[in-house]
């Protein structure tokens, strides 16, 4: 039997080339190997979204896009609307009493999430909601209300994993073993850094290639990026390996052109425009297959709303038979046989 993968993302926006080769390129290579569920996470993108609920609506199709046109195939995997799983709700509320207010605080990506937010975050006093505070036990619940094994994220999701681990546990300790702990993995790339050079590419910082994007932005994009800070003619030495125009080129451009690039950077032969020009030229062959495929989704807005009820139709399935087993292990299930003898 194929081990469960689930994962997913909030609707908050596009998908960029760091959400790409982070974790969804490792999802598309993975969902032919395991049972893949893929949530949008509109209930936990309402947490700190619950006055934009707008926002969240007009992405979940987007993110759908994003998702078919990067090499989801939604014969293998199934794409669903967390909202319309209730189950995973209920899980919640069981799996709250099974962690700490305190151990929530310690989350550190919650953390840093609220210090993005400028927002209060601890113990002393809080300026966030209950509901942004548990999103970790919500995130366990869509994992484990699916029997997820597997969970493909990007590094910063690792503290949530790691709770849901913990979770699990101390379920399993308490109520007999109903769950496997899940396990994170990482894709190659785990973080992206941007073309600005900061450490991380991401919407919020402005330095974000989208999947979607045009050749014009992604020329403005790249002829913005920063190269050897060293390299101030055209023909000086400079060493690729301080160079954002590079750093991308490794991700998009083909291996056999990389050793030329870097020869001719190295040896003042290469001018950065140049460089940057090629690269745009290679970052525009790599999104075309992408592009197309999402064009071609876009085009059949019937069939993306169909590809989202069934995907969303055999998660409440699975979710039915794995809270069966919850209420069970719980001691909640009321009405069966052996009440009535
Ligand atoms: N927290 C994830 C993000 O912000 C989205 C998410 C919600 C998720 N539920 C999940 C990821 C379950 C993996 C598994 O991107």
């Amino acid at each position: 039997m194929k081990k469960v993968i689930v994962t997913g993302d909030r609707p908050t926006g596009r998908m960029h080339l760091g959400h790409y080769f982070g974790s969804l390129q490792n999802r598309v290579k993975m969902q032919h190997d395991y049972e893949t569920y893929i949530l949008i996470a509109d209930v936990q993108a309402l947490t700190d979204n619950f006055d934009n609920p707008k926002k969240i609506r007009e992405n979940v199709r987007e993110l759908v896009l994003d998702y078919l046109g990067a090499g989801i195939d939604p014969k293998v995997a199934s794409i669903y609307i967390q909202s319309m799983v209730p189950e995973i709700a209920e899980l919640t509320i069981y799996l709250s009493n099974l962690v700490t207010v305190a151990r929530l605080y310690r989350n550190p990506t919650t953390k840093f999430e609220a210090m993005q937010k400028k927002e209060l975050f601890g113990e002393e006093g809080s300026s966030l909601t209950y509901g942004f505070l548990g999103y970790p036990v919500s995130q366990t619940a869509d994992i484990l209300a699916l029997g997820g094994e597997v969970v493909p994220v990007g590094e910063d999701q690792i503290p949530h994993i790691e709770q849901a681990r913990e979770i699990a546990r101390k379920f399993n300790k308490t109520y007999g073993e109903v769950f496997v702990e899940p396990e994170y993995v990482l894709s190659p790339n785990p973080r992206i850094k941007g073309l600005d050079g900061s450490e991380k590419m991401s919407k919020s910082l402005g330095n974000a290639i989208y999947l979607a994007d045009n050749e014009e932005q992604i020329t403005k994009k790249v002829m913005g990026a920063i190269t050897d800070p060293n390299k101030i003619k055209k023909d000086d030495l400079a060493n690729p390996d301080v160079c954002m125009v590079y750093y991308y080129h490794k991700l998009v451009t083909p291996k056999e052109e990389l050793t030329k690039i870097c020869s001719e950077c190295k040896s003042g032969s290469r001018g950065c425009v140049a460089c940057k020009k090629e690269l745009v030229a290679s970052m525009l062959a790599y999104l075309k297959p992408i592009q197309e495929r999402r064009k071609y989704y876009e085009e059949r807005p019937e069939e993306v709303d169909r590809i989202l009820l069934e995907g969303t139709a055999k998660a409440q399935k699975q979710a039915k038979i794995i809270m069966a087993k919850v209420k069970d292990a719980m001691k909640i299930d009321y009405f069966k046989e052996e009440d009535r003898n």
